[in-house]
Order: structure tokens, then C-alpha cells, then sequence
């Protein structure tokens, strides 16, 4: 369908009121939130104030952390001189999931923000991890001491970081030295961005990618569960702020009214995820990369991998680059490995990679072509326990 065409039956172009009213469609724009991207109160939590000093300011910015499909599978408690992170057992995602693996990235990026917010709001952090052997959800102690505040643009990008689905640039590629720059964030031993960056190499993640995509869609209880997360309703997405929402798949704004007007059925879904991916993220890619450990089941090379990763995107995000996680691939390792199915993506990735080294992370890089537009959240408010 063309634009013109689209933007004609949607009504947004002259005479748009009367074609709207005539089939109802204003009612479905108003339920679906057309005229209200990113705004109500699920997105409140971007709009951040300035640092205030208070150990609340720093759980402020942990709950802007990337994470898998936007459970924000936190509980934090909060004292003058330490806060607490917990896992929430209740927000996994089931197949899509498994073994845990990117609730404990996700709960390493929050710990990451965390850590990068003290500075600024005049507090040192000493971030300790899994504190409590005997209770795995007790993610991580902070304990925060008085300090000069200072500066960081680290922590000035938080609430500019968003994950980035839409086109990348095919006439503007990132350089060696900014994937150097970001390769020397790994600093933890045993952990290592590994990049795609040749024609061939690219073109093996890519069909690997799309494999994998195929799979996760034909397995009905991976499919199950990744749907579960899809919020299309806008009254849904201000009641949980959570989830995987339109705004931010990268889609073109006709694409964008167009599901809130005519919400998509699971098949719908799963096609366009499929294509999006296909024909958009991964040709327009400058490189793909994997975050890679030597033990991915160790839930601490977990977290710290998280940290790394919430590092890496807010260093891209000051350097204008776009980034989005692309974990079709890891994700189908982890449910080969959980359901005992044939290991046939985790012996291709395998092979792509530095022998004794496992991703954790996939992802691609480039310069966006448009703008990332906002997940939603649940501010601090409501994940901070008594
Ligand atoms: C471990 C992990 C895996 C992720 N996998 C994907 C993915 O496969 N595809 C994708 O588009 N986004 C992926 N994301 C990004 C999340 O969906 C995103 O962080 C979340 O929806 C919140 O949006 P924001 O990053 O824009 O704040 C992943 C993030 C994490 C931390």
C-alpha cells in the first residue's frame, strides 16, 4: 500500500475527520492511542528531575534500563545508606527464557544504572553481587557513602537511551575506532564483544537470525510466550507499563496508526516481526555483534554481562549510534538446551564464535533513521517495596 494511499483510508490526509467518523475509526484511534504516542503515565518515568541526592533518584534510573521485553523484572528496597535489588519471579518469560538468562542481563543493566547515578546525585557506590547465597532472587546490594557529586554523560544519556528497531543507515557506517571504543567496555575477564563486520560474516548472522526467528515462531510455546508481552491497547499499556509496544518496533507512523486502528492477530504479529527483521534490521545493519562469556548458566557472568551491555548502549547513544539487542539467536540456544531438541542454532552460533566462548548478548549497530520513540515504565513508586 502506498503512503498516500494509507494515510487516505486512515483519514490523515484533507477530509480525514469525515472518513474517520463514518467507519468508527476515530473511537479505535482514541482506544488505541494514536494522538497520545508516549505520552500518559506510563511513559512519566523518562521525564526525569534532576538529581536530588536521595537514594530514590538512583532506583530512577535504574527502572529506564534496557530489559528483555520490557518485564522490568525488579523489586528494590531502599534505605538512606543502601539499596537492594531483587529479582521479580513473577515477570519471566517463560520458553522465551528458560534459564534465566536475559532476566539476569536485564537485572545487570538496572544495576549498571544504578551504579552510574550515584555519582551525579553525590553518593558512592559499592555494588555487591548475589549477596545472599542461599537466595538467588537477591540480586545486589549498593551501599552508597557521601561524595563529591560529579558529572557523567553516562548517566546524562539514561533517559535518552531506546532501543532502536527502525532502518539503520546504509550510506553512514560506524567506524573501527567506535567499535574499539565499545569493545574496551568489556573489561571483566572472560567476557568479550566479538563483532560481524565482513560482507560474509553478516551475511551468516543474518541467515542465522532469520533461522532462528522462523524456529522461535514455530514453536508454539515459544511463540506463546513471547505474545504474552505484546501490548497493543493503549488503556493495557497505561494500566501494566510494560511490555512490547507499537511505538517503538521501528514501523514507518502510517504502519504505527495503522495497527493501533486495526489491532494485528498473533499471525499478523509473527509475520511482521519476521519481515521487520528480514528485510529491515538485518540489511541495514553497519555490523552485528554477540557479547559472549565463558560460562552463560553462571548467573553472575550474567549480571555483569548486563552491566556491559547498559554501558555499551548509553557510550552508542552518546555517539549518535542506534543500537537494538537481536537475541532471536540466544534465545533459541537456551530453549534447544531446556526442551532437549536438537542442537542446531546453538552448533551454528557456535561455530561463528571463539572456541569456549558462549553469546549471552546479540545485537546490531548503526546510525538510526529516525528516532527511537519511548518503551513504556513502571516508576520507581511501584517497584520499590517496604
Ligand atoms: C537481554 C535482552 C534481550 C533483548 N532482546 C531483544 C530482541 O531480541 N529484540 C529487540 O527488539 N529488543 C530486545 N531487547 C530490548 C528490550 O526489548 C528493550 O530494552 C525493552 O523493550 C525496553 O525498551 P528500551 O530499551 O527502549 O528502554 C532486549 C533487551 C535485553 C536486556
Amino acid at each position: 500500500m502506498s503512503r498516500r494511499k494509507a494515510l487516505q483510508i486512515l483519514g490523515l490526509g484533507s477530509g480525514v475527520v469525515a472518513v474517520a467518523g463514518a467507519t468508527g475509526l476515530t473511537w479505535r484511534a482514541v482506544d488505541g492511542g494514536v494522538f497520545s504516542t508516549g505520552t500518559g503515565s506510563a511513559y512519566d518515568a523518562w521525564n526525569r528531575a534532576d538529581p536530588g541526592g536521595h537514594p530514590l533518584n538512583l532506583v530512577d534510573a535504574a527502572i529506564l534500563a534496557a530489559n528483555a521485553h520490557n518485564t522490568q523484572p525488579w523489586l528494590f528496597t531502599v534505605s538512606a545508606d543502601r539499596i537492594e535489588l531483587f529479582a521479580d519471579m513473577s515477570r519471566t518469560t517463560g520458553a522465551m527464557d528458560p534459564l534465566l538468562r536475559e532476566m539476569h542481563i536485564s537485572l545487570g543493566c538496572a544495576v549498571e544504572n544504578l551504579a552510574l547515578a550515584a555519582a551525579p546525585n553525590g553518593m558512592a557506590a559499592k555494588v555487591s553481587l548475589l549477596p545472599t547465597p542461599s537466595d538467588t532472587t537477591h540480586i545486589a546490594t549498593v551501599s552508597l557513602t557521601p561524595a563529591a557529586a560529579l558529572s557523567s554523560p553516562l548517566f546524562d544519556a539514561i533517559s535518552e537511551r531506546h532501543t532502536s528497531r527502525g532502518a539503520y543507515s546504509t550510506s553512514r557506517t560506524v567506524t573501527g575506532r567506535q567499535l574499539d571504543t565499545l569493545s574496551a567496555l568489556a573489561d571483566i575477564p572472560g567476557t568479550q564483544l566479538v563483532w560481524f563486520t565482513t560482507a560474509a560474516q553478516k551475511k551468516a548472522f543474518s541467515d542465522l537470525t532469520v533461522r532462528a526467528t522462523r524456529a522461535i515462531i514455530a514453536d508454539p510455546r515459544q511463540a506463546d510466550d513471547d505474545y504474552r508481552w505484546y501490548r497493543s491497547d493503549w488503556h493495557d499499556i497505561q494500566r501494566h507499563k510494560d511490555g512490547i509496544t507499537i511505538d517503538p518496533s521501528g514501523q514507518s507512523a502510517v504502519v504505527r496508526t495503522l495497527s493501533k486502528l486495526l489491532p494485528t492477530t498473533r499471525k499478523q504479529n509473527n509475520d511482521g516481526w519476521l519481515s521487520g527483521t528480514r528485510d529491515t534490521q538485518l540489511p541495514t545493519a553497519s555490523a552485528f555483534g554477540a557479547l559472549v562469556v565463558q560460562d552463560p548458566h553462571d548467573p553472575l557472568q550474567r549480571l555483569r554481562a548486563g552491566r556491559i551491555w547498559q554501558r555499551i548502549h548509553l557510550t552508542a547513544t552518546t555517539e549518535g549510534l542506534g543500537m537494538q539487542p537481536l537475541c532471536q539467536i540466544p534465545e533459541r540456544v537456551d530453549r534447544e538446551t531446556s526442551a532437549g531438541l536438537s542442537p542446531e542454532v546453538t552448533n551454528a552460533i557456535a561455530a561463528m564464535l571463539p572456541a569456549g566462548s558462549h553469546a549471552v548478548m546479540t545485537f546490531r549497530i548503526g546510525y538510526p533513521t529516525a528516532t527511537a520513540l519511548r518503551s513504556p515504565r513502571r516508576p520507581a513508586a511501584d517497584v520499590v517495596r517496604a
